[in-house]
């Protein structure tokens, strides 16, 4: 299918093909698969309240595509690598790159942590990845990443509401608590009881 951007979007079948192919386990799967409906359900949920002209094809795809890097975090037996899970959206970038997935398909991957991260912030906190700045650019993007602070890939799964990650995300500094801020006014605050309901998953505290 074409996006209205002119960018060839996967179907959802084939999306769902390449995560079955590249979870190293059930259990990987299990945990990430359902993560990227959530968010793609969000995604569409805010964009008919916000409207304007986001691409909703492109940002769907993005959605379902966003977290497909944490599958390259897992070892031989099974386990997460925890301390490198920064990287899961730079790993994500090279496999759907990999994978013959254009630049602003890729672009999902990398530039969906917290509310973005810049070439700043990783030399300042010394994160494990290439420097530069792995921020949401277009509306597409800026829309996963907020749709994304919604659900938690915890044990066991959590949603979040609104106030809960801007608490969270305070910790890492006024700025980012200012342009979480920015994405909640821009782009609303999602209504997450047909998806609790849906996936059985509570609410965190
Ligand atoms: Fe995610």
């Amino acid at each position: 299918m074409s996006a209205p951007s002119g960018i060839r979007v996967p179907s959802d079948k084939e999306i769902l093909r390449l995560h079955e192919k590249h979870a190293p386990t059930s259990e990987a799967f299990g945990l990430v698969y359902p993560h990227c409906e959530i968010v793609c359900a969000v995604a569409e949920q805010l964009q008919e309240r916000a409207g304007s002209g986001i691409d909703i094809e492109l940002a769907r795809a993005g959605a379902l595509l966003h977290d497909i890097g944490v599958y390259r975090l897992y070892d031989e037996a099974g386990r997460l690598d925890h301390d490198n899970y920064v990287r899961h959206g730079v790993l994500g970038h090279e496999l759907l790159a990999g994978e013959g997935f254009p630049e602003p398909l890729c672009r999902f991957a990398s530039c969906h942590t917290g509310v973005g991260l810049s070439a700043g912030d990783v030399i300042g906190q010394g994160l494990p990845l290439p420097p530069g700045d792995y921020l949401a650019e277009t509306d597409e993007e800026a829309l996963v990443m907020y749709a994304d602070k919604f659900h938690s890939k915890t044990s066991p799964p959590r949603f979040l509401t609104a106030d809960a990650y801007a608490a969270r995300v305070r910790r890492f500094g006024e700025d980012k608590a200012r342009a979480f801020g920015e994405l909640r006014r821009r782009f609303g605050e999602p209504d997450l009881a047909a998806l609790r309901a849906a996936y059985g998953h509570q609410v965190a505290e």
